[in-house]
């Protein structure tokens, strides 16, 4: 039997799963990092952080397996994306990574829409000019620290930076390059008329291969130091969300996936370069080569139930807090949340505004609460789904993965205000199944992408939508998203009285 690794970079965390070919979880391993969040709407990481976690998660995964380690034949990665690494010459990191759920950069999204025009950008790009993506934090740091940019030679995104870190190569993948703002996504290459525009060298780009491309071994002290053998082969990897799309089967026209990590995203798979949504979704390159998805984001997902239990149930276990959930009634006893915690993308790209609990009663018990936080992150994901179907896809059938796969209620929860089906895989960790696909595909175990999904991705259970409860929540939404509109303005005023 031979295996492959999948490293999945996330937020939080970086969980490496060791795949079979039969495509079964045989050890997974997580080892955690924190953000780095100095004031109101930064967030950094410490790129070094991600590489030490990672050879510990490689080094304890290795310990677990009892096989011939020359059977591990392959390793590839999914990334959260948007991430700013920044290099020097001699490949040092040059400051904390800017990331993806960092909204410093208004500023700089208006400065980057003045210099290319609304419109140029969208043809080339596909994309709006968004806080979270990776042109605004370059030109931030051109800005407020010209020392550090001025020493840059390139620019990386996070998982890129890990794999250069274990190969010693440097490249990026079309997938993970797409959140840039800097990509030609149609054409598959850097934009050379972005990077006039805004006046950033061009140099900065690294080259571009595909997800499934061979990029070499791993270094000889990698594999020293994580016991891996130093012929594994190293495959390039794609954006989480790409590689989620991947390892749930999100391979053909007609497919969508729920994904719920410390972002929230709905995603669709796309045949098309060419379909046009104004910008109003994501719009990226797969990591299926030549394919494309389009995607809504909620910023503060996961990240909104993790805050809660952090903050109000200590040291407590999700599974602990979230006791009870399925005996709140829907609407929590008259309790709406609002998950912008960290300003929001979809469907209102808002770096200011903030969330809020409406309706808060004197009978209120916490579980309300989290029941409200997760109709509320739920609410938020269905305005994505809503313009997916106001634009004409149908959406019957969604396959929900990350830590809102984890829980029947929450699925339920799902199948209700979505009102689709939701189907449940056998492993709720997408993007690090993606990536061990990515390898195994690399590795030529399957003639294609598809091929390997119908092996390695399983429904074990589907959720049917409840009719009644499909209209509860349907009145329920139409007042939750009433919330924004009422909360612009104070969040806006209230802004100048954060840190
Ligand atoms: C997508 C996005 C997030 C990150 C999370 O545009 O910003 O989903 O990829 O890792």
């Amino acid at each position: 039997m031979k295996y492959v690794i999948g490293v999945d970079l996330g937020t939080s965390a970086v969980k490496v799963l060791l795949l079979n070919q039969l495509g079964e979880v045989c050890a997974e391993v997580s080892q955690s990092y924190p953000l780095i969040q100095e004031k109101s709407g930064y967030s950094e990481q410490d790129p070094e952080e991600w590489v030490n976690k990672t050879i510990t998660a490689l080094t304890l995964l290795v310990k677990e397996f009892d096989g011939d380690i020359e059977a591990i034949e392959g390793i590839s990665f999914s990334g959260q994306m948007h991430g700013l690494v920044l290099l020097d010459q001699n490949n040092e990191v040059l400051r904390h990574a800017i990331l993806w759920n960092d909204v410093r950069t208004t500023k700089q999204c208006e400065a980057i829409y003045n210099l290319v025009g609304k419109e140029t950008l969208l043809e080339i790009t596909k994309n709006p000019a968004l806080e979270g993506f990776t042109l605004p934090k370059l030109l931030w740091v051109k800005e407020h620290e010209p020392q550090i940019y001025d020493k840059a030679k390139t620019l990386l995104l996070p998982k890129d930076y890990l794999r250069f870190r274990l190969t010693g190569k440097l490249h990026s993948e079309y997938s993970d390059a797409a959140g840039t703002l800097l990509l030609n996504v149609g054409k598959k290459e850097w934009s050379r008329e972005i990077c006039e525009a805004v006046g950033v060298e061009f140099s900065l780009c690294p080259p571009l291969v595909e997800s499934h491309a061979y990029v070499g071994t791993i270094l000889p002290e990698i594999a020293q130091q994580t016991r891996l053998s130093e012929d594994t082969k190293v495959f390039a990897g794609g954006a989480d969300n790409a590689c989620g799309a991947i390892g749930s089967g999100i391979l053909e026209e007609g497919k969508t996936l729920c994904s719920i990590g410390t972002s929230g995203v709905v995603l669709s798979y796309e045949e098309n370069r060419d379909r046009d949504f104004a910008g109003k979704v994501h719009y990226f390159n797969h990591g299926k080569e030549d394919a494309f998805y389009t995607m809504g984001v909620t910023l503060a997902a996961g990240y909104s139930l993790s805050w809660f239990k952090d903050t109000f149930a200590g040291q407590e276990e999700f599974k602990e807090m979230l006791e009870g959930l399925e005996t709140v009634p829907i609407g929590a006893n008259g309790l709406l949340f609002t998950p912008y915690l960290v300003g929001e993308r979809t469907p209102y790209a808002d770096a200011l505004i903030r969330g809020s609990f409406i309706g808060v009663d004197g009978s209120h018990k916490r579980i309300d609460f989290v029941r409200a936080v997760i109709e509320g992150i739920t609410f938020s994901l269905h305005e994505s789904i809503e313009i997916f179907r106001e634009s004409g896809k149908i959406i019957e059938t969604i396959v929900s993965i990350g830590g809102g796969a984890k829980n029947d209620t929450w699925l339920q929860i799902q199948a209700d205000i979505f009102n689709a089906r939701i189907q449940q895989l056998s492993s709720e960790q997408g993007p690090g199944i993606g990536a061990a696909m990515l390898a195994a595909y690399g590795c030529g175990w399957f003639a294609s992408l598809n091929e390997c999904a119908q092996v390695f991705t399983k429904v074990v259970k589907t959720y049917e939508p409840i009719k009644d409860n499909v209209v509860k929540y349907r009145e329920l939404f139409a007042l939750y998203k009433k919330v924004y509109q009422q909360t612009e303005e104070l969040s806006r005023e209230l802004a100048t009285f954060r840190k």
